[in-house]
């Protein structure tokens, strides 16, 4: 099932209730949230009680991606703000099934995501209890970089081991999709897009939306 997450970090932050309402309203299934911290990427965008706050404007799924240093500290905080699903880094210095279980048992949805430089293979022993796996598809910190194709091996690789297992676990990829690369990472294997700049961006962001979704479907 194809999923299109807007990245929040792209939109006009002065009327951010207003862009969440109307991201509905274009026909985004998620919202996906961009927090960072400073540290672990070199930007820092925003915490916990904004999220609290946002939750009054949306009930689309809060995808929230933690691009944070010790997400098995700060996690709590964003589920009790209304997070759905929450995605950490492998490389962050949190321990991997620790904050697995923290979130989870939490009630909420817990993803883990890999920049470029790491193998995607890491994440196969913890496919069991994630729902998501984003594979990054430029180095995290910034909206509006260039995609790298050169990741959709690991998409491939991922969901082959995902369908090897019989599991049921989506495949997101983020950073640089747009309709110039939407066909390459749903024939990959991705079937959750985020896109920041594409959508918020674009003159007609439900067109944009409605075109991403269009485009892959036909490889699902
Ligand atoms: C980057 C963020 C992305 C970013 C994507 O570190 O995780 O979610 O907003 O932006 P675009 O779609 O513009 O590449
Ligand atoms: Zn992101």
């Amino acid at each position: 099932m194809i999923k299109i997450s807007p990245s929040i970090l792209s939109c006009d932050y002065s009327r951010m209730g207003e862009e969440f309402e109307n991201m509905k309203k274009c026909g985004a299934d998620w919202l996906h949230i961009d927090v960072m911290d400073g540290h672990f990427v070199p930007n820092i965008t925003l915490g916990a009680p904004l999220v609290k706050c946002l939750r009054k404007c949306s009930d689309l799924l809060f995808d929230v991606h933690l691009m944070i240093s010790d997400p098995l500290k700060y996690a709590p905080d964003f589920v009790k703000a209304g997070a759905d699903l929450i995605t950490f880094h492998i490389e962050s210095d949190s321990p991997v099934e620790e904050t697995i279980d923290l979130i989870r048992s939490l009630g909420c949805k817990a993803a883990l995501s890999v920049k470029p430089g790491t193998p995607v293979e890491e994440v196969f022993p913890y496919l069991d209890k994630l729902s998501m796996v984003l594979v990054m598809t430029v180095e995290p910190g910034f909206g509006g970089q260039s995609f790298m194709a050169d990741m959709m091996p690991k998409v491939t690789a991922l969901r082959n081991e995902i369908n090897r297992r019989g599991l049921d676990v989506d495949i997101q990829v983020d950073g640089g999709v747009s309709l110039k690369t939407v066909e390459t990472v749903a024939e990959a294997g991705a079937n959750v897009l985020v896109a920041g700049s594409a959508i918020f961006g674009s003159d007609d962001p439900k067109e944009t939306i409605r075109l991403l979704r269009e485009s892959a479907a036909k490889y699902f």
